[in-house]
């Protein structure tokens, strides 16, 4: 009803320029307007969260009023940067057409408040914690010291858990202390228990990118990005007497800051009956695609093609790049002929790194071939490049460098295509490696000295 008459409300306001509000429903915050910010925007806008500031009462949104109008409008805000694709995702962030309208006519009409009779319950969150009370709290044993001023820093800072048993985890949360200059984290676990032992220099952890090599991926947390439980029972393991550490990215951003996060683990009752694997394309974010973009490149691409030995169930789909990336897309053609999209980000931006859950997994039949692109713009109509003039671009860890892939999570449809599809999706990983390798004779040198850093 209200999306119907504010979508011709605002209409009447642009066809006729002027309209006399007093003739027109009106549109109040306390019956149409908070509801929308509380159950889009208030997760983040709240105190002790991502955002820079609270939507919480009538002042907090009117005093942003004209702000909030153009960053709905221009899709800016809420976060959410994956396209409607062919199957649909999980709490997606997506105001619809009529709310955004709502909002522009709501702003036009001197944003009245309205009768507090009408005034929605102020939203409650959980504890804190996005996902409840974790299973398990650690915290960094010391707290690791961000200069102001500097390139970005890659550090690894493990911790030991203590577990006895094998666990199973269903997600994993933090809250950083220094959120500002935390770009994003990868997760690992090292089941030799060993990782908290490395020491360089006096602060915690130890810089570098592989995470000392250790062997368990275990995703990540970015800014904007919301703590998942894997889905239906699923879980990832977490071998006993693991240290868990997490690979921080950290930017300056002008201001020292101190970083000693809570870490929360959530773990399953039970293992799960299926396994989940991950398929990147391509594979390590591009290492080994040759990735070179020259200074002043509009359209620099990446594309690998993979195709499913197994039927395949896809849970969620999901994409790392850095600044210059511009567009990503994954697409699965079924073997019947027919295109599928399952991710498309026009507009990539590093700060929105989100895992995308579809609604109901998707069942890629054997022979689906799923393709991967990533697009780059190196010059500098692209507002997010950090050089200007523009540079040449290869492959690293500094946010001027740049990688990337997409990537999909699933679960084999048959749990005895496991070993099948794990195999076969290795193949082609080193079948990637092998032909940079026989291209470019020197790359194992540059390898190294990257790994050395
Ligand atoms: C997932 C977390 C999240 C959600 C949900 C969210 N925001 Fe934000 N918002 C942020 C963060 C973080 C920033 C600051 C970083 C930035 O500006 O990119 C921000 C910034 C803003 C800004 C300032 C933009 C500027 O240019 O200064 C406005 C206005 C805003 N949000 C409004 C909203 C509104 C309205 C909604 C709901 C319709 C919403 N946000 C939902 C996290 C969120």
């Amino acid at each position: 009803m209200f999306a119907v008459s504010a979508l011709a409300l605002s209409s009447v306001f642009s066809a006729a320029g002027v309209a006399s509000a007093a003739t027109l429903p009106s549109l109040t915050f306390n019956k149409q307007i908070a509801p929308i910010i509380y159950n889009n925007c208030a997760s983040c806008h709240r105190p002790g969260e991502a955002a820079p500031f609270s939507l919480l009462s009538y002042s907090d949104v009117a005093k942003k009023g004209k702000l909030i109008a153009a960053v709905t409008a221009s899709h800016y805000m809420p976060p959410w940067k994956a396209e409607p694709t062919s199957y649909s995702f999980k709490d997606e962030r997506r105001l619809t057409e009529s709310q955004i309208a709502m909002i522009a006519a709501w702003v036009k009409e001197g944003m009245p408040e309205g009768n507090p009779s009408d005034a929605p319950q102020l939203p409650t969150f959980k504890s804190g914690w996005m996902l409840g009370e974790p299973d398990l709290v650690v915290e960094l044993p010391a707290a690791f010291h961000i200069p102001a001023e500097g390139a970005d820093i890659y550090r690894n800072i493990a911790l030991p858990l203590g577990l006895t048993e094998d666990k199973w985890l269903t997600a994993v949360d933090m809250k950083p202390t220094a959120r500002s200059v935390v770009h994003h984290v990868l997760y690992f676990a090292d089941p030799s228990g060993k990782a908290h032992l490395r020491k360089d220099g006096d602060e915690p952890g130890f810089p570098g990118m592989t995470a000392g090599n250790a062997p368990i991926q275990l995703g990540g947390w970015a800014l904007g990005a919301q703590p998942h439980k894997e889905p239906d029972g699923l879980a990832l393991r977490l071998p006993k007497g693991s240290d868990f550490i997490i690979q921080y990215h950290f930017h300056p951003t002008g201001k020292a800051e101190a970083e000693k996060a809570l870490v929360g683990f959530y773990f399953a009752k039970e293992a799960p009956r299926r396994t989940l694997m991950s398929l990147q394309l391509p594979p390590t974010y591009g290492l080994f695609s040759g990735l070179d973009i020259a200074p002043n490149t509009k359209d620099y691409v990446l594309k690998d093609s993979y195709v499913l030995p197994a039927d395949m169930d896809a849970v969620s789909v999901g994409a790392h790049a850095h600044y210059i990336a511009k567009e990503m897309k994954m697409t699965a053609t079924l073997p019947s002929g027919e295109v599928k999209t399952l991710l498309w980000i026009k507009d990539w931006d590093f700060a929105w790194q989100d895992r995308y859950y579809f609604d109901h997994f998707v069942t890629l039949p054997k022979g689906t071939r799923i393709d991967g692109e990533v697009h780059w713009d190196n010059t500098t109509d692209n507002p997010k490049n950090p050089s200007n003039p523009t540079i040449r671009v290869t492959w690293g860890e500094q946010s001027k460098d740049e990688m990337g892939s997409v990537f999909l999570q699933g679960v084999p449809h048959d749990e005895a295509d496991l070993s099948l599809l794990r195999n076969d999706y290795g193949k082609h990983q080193n079948e990637t490696m092998n032909a940079r390798i026989k291209s470019d004779p020197a790359f194992m040198k540059k390898l190294q000295a990257l790994l050395a850093q």
